[in-house]
C-alpha cells in the first residue's frame, strides 16, 4: 500500500526548506502575521513566466527600488520600463506589465483584485498568474499549475498520459491536493520541490517529504515522468 500524499507533509517541509527569495514571506513571517503585497507578487510572477529565478532576482530588485507601488508604475514613462526590461527578454511582457499598472492604478483604485476571475480581466495576467496572485498574494485555494508542478503531480500520482494531454488530469490532482489552509505556501512548496529535489533528472527521492507516497517511485518510474507526447 502506498501511502496518500499529505499537504502538511509537505507543508512541514516548506517550513524547514523553503528557499530565500526575495519577493517571498517566509513561513514564519507568514505565520506572523505578515502578509504579501500583491504588486510585488505580481511583478514577481510576471518576470518569472519565461525566466529563471536566478535571472530575475536583480531585475525585480531594480524594478522595485525604482517603481516601489503600483501607481509609481503606472505613472512610468513606457521607453523607461522598457530599458529596464533589457535583457529579460520577451518584451510583450513590459508592455502588459505597464499597461496593467495603468488599470490597476485607474479602475481599481491602486488594489489589485483579489479573485481569479478578475486578475485574468487584466493585461499580461493568464490562468497561470492569476491562480498564482490568488493564491500566494490573498491566500486564495487556487490550483497553481507550472511546468516545475506539472512534473512532481505526474510522479507523485503516476499519471503516464503524455503532456500537453495529461494537464487536465494533473491540475485535478494539484486542486484535490491543495489545502483550504496555506494555499499560497503550498503553491510555493511544490515549486521548490519541483525546483530542488523532484528535478527534471536524478530526482532526490531519498530527501523528499512525499517520497513514501510516490506511485512514480514506487513503480520505479519517476524520474521518466512526466511523457511528453512527439512534436
Ligand atoms: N516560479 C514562478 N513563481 C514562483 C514562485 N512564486 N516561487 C518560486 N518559483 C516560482
Amino acid at each position: 500500500m502506498i501511502a496518500l500524499p499529505s499537504a502538511a507533509d509537505l507543508l512541514d517541509w516548506y517550513d524547514r526548506h523553503a528557499r530565500d527569495l526575495p519577493w517571498r514571506i517566509a513561513p514564519d513571517d507568514r505565520r506572523a502575521g505578515i502578509v504579501p503585497d500583491p504588486y510585488h507578487v505580481w511583478l514577481s510572477e510576471i518576470m518569472l513566466q519565461q525566466t529563471t529565478v536566478a535571472a530575475v532576482r536583480d531585475y525585480y530588485r531594480a524594478f522595485l527600488a525604482r517603481w516601489p507601488n503600483v501607481e509609481a508604475l503606472a505613472a512610468a514613462d513606457l521607453d523607461d520600463v522598457l530599458r529596464a526590461w533589457a535583457g529579460l527578454g520577451y518584451y510583450s511582457r513590459a508592455r502588459n506589465l505597464k499597461a496593467c499598472a495603468e488599470m490597476v492604478a485607474r479602475d481599481h483604485g491602486g488594489r489589485f483584485p483579489d479573485s481569479e476571475d478578475a486578475l485574468r480581466a487584466l493585461p499580461g495576467i493568464g490562468a497561470y498568474t492569476a491562480a498564482a496572485i490568488a493564491a500566494i498574494a490573498f491566500d486564495a485555494r487556487a490550483a497553481v499549475v507550472d511546468g516545475n508542478v506539472e512534473r512532481v503531480m505526474a510522479r507523485l500520482f503516476r499519471i503516464e498520459t503524455p503532456l500537453p494531454d495529461a494537464k487536465p488530469e494533473i491540475r485535478a490532482a494539484m486542486d484535490r491536493l491543495t489545502p483550504a489552509d496555506r494555499p499560497g505556501d503550498f503553491a510555493q512548496a511544490v515549486m521548490d520541490l519541483g525546483a530542488t529535489l523532484c528535478t527534471p533528472r536524478r530526482p532526490a527521492c531519498a530527501l523528499c517529504p512525499w517520497s513514501q507516497a510516490c506511485a512514480g517511485r514506487h513503480a520505479g518510474v519517476a524520474e521518466t515522468l512526466p511523457l511528453k507526447a512527439p512534436k
